[in-house]
């Protein structure tokens, strides 16, 4: 399952990415071969999710390393400025911080010597990639449990092999319940302005032959009130210590309708997405992105000149209204801040 493609392969001296700016229309990739070139991608939602990111980032710090032996400069120099550069691309999700820090970690105690330091990275960023699978499959294994043997689940933006190194977060579960042999049948939030469900979710989904049917974010209500969901599931960017949820813009409103209509409200979120260093919510750095991502619909104008708009690209689901949140250590059931805590001892 979601074996037809790859979100980010690494080529030894080059980070090729699925431009999922182009997605569903048009299957092609991007090729990075310097930090730069991949804090654009990051920025511009070639690559995007927030384990995806954090991975991205990792290839990109050794891109870094690569090119200060070439240009014979120090590569801890090097290796900082491009750190600096990848943290400044997108504020949110905490994987990319974490992706950074960890390799940062690992060049902590490497030698001067450009070529070793190299491969060292190297293999770590590798290790963070499978690890980000690995912790998808996990998650995958403890969540598919919460869902019903036939169930309607409504999922919101993509949290899918396309947010992650493989197999995904929210979309992990659906695909190890499908694989258990449950009947899922899929309603996919469109995920307004970038469209990240109609154009990669239903993508993804269909490629794997998982039933889903596509609404536009204002049909959700409707649908819970009659009745038709009965679980619903959706990734994170960054979780706070009190279990508090940052994910993307409209994953709010979907978790009060379920608790409105008594359906159970589910985040995936390995690990890397839980920052317990921020407290509650309110501390999460909210990214707003460009107005013309409301203005235009695939560069059509849909609003007029001038008109003044907001764009925050994620809000944040309180943690009352959360069921539970699956990691790959195991589902967390409320009191989510103590869970959380138990986690991190
Ligand atoms: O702006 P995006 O597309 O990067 O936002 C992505 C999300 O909000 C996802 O739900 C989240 O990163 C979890 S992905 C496993």
């Amino acid at each position: 399952m979601s074996g037809s493609f790859r979100t980010l392969s690494w080529e030894g001296d080059a980070l090729l990415l699925l431009d999922q700016r182009v997605l569903p229309v048009v299957e092609s990739t991007c090729r990075c071969v310097d930090p730069t070139g991949v804090a654009d991608a990051i920025r511009t939602m070639v690559v995007r999710g927030a384990p995806a990111i954090g991975v991205a980032a990792a290839f990109g710090l050794v891109l870094a390393v690569q090119g200060a032996q070439k240009k014979k400069r120090p590569w801890r120099k090097v290796f900082e400025e491009a750190a600096t550069e990848l943290a400044g691309t997108r504020p949110t999700a905490v994987n990319l911080f974490w992706a950074i820090g960890r390799m940062r970690d690992a060049a902590a105690s490497l030698p001067d010597d450009p070529d070793a330091a190299a491969a060292r990275l190297e293999r770590e960023a590798l290790a963070i990639l499978a690890e980000d699978v690995a912790a998808n499959r996990a998650m995958g294994a403890h969540g598919a449990k919460l869902l019903p043997a036939r169930a309607a689940v409504l999922t919101h933006c993509n949290a899918g092999a396309l947010a992650t190194a493989g197999y995904g977060t929210a979309l992990g579960v659906i695909r190890a319940a499908v694989s258990a042999g449950k009947k899922i049948h899929v309603y996919v939030d469109e995920t307004r302005p970038f469209l990240q469900g109609s154009r990669l979710t239903a993508w993804e989904l269909m490629k794997d032959g998982i039933p889903c049917t596509l609404i536009t974010d204002s049909m959700a209500a409707s649908l819970l009130a009659a009745g038709k969901v009965d679980a619903a599931i959706v990734g994170a960017d960054r979780v706070a210590g009190n279990g508090d949820v940052a994910n993307k813009i409209g994953t709010y409103g979907v978790a009060v309708l379920c608790r409105v209509h008594r359906v159970p409200f589910y985040v995936a979120a390995p690990l890397s997405t839980i920052d317990p260093t921020v407290r509650t919510g309110k501390e999460i750095p909210i990214e707003e992105r460009d107005p013309s991502e409301v203005t235009h619909l695939m560069g059509k104008r849909v609003a007029p000149h001038g008109v003044p708009v907001y764009n925050p690209a994620f809000d944040v689901t309180p943690a009352r209204y959360i069921s539970a949140i699956v990691t790959e250590k195991g589902v967390l059931t409320p009191p989510l801040p103590a869970a959380i805590r138990k986690l991190f001892r």
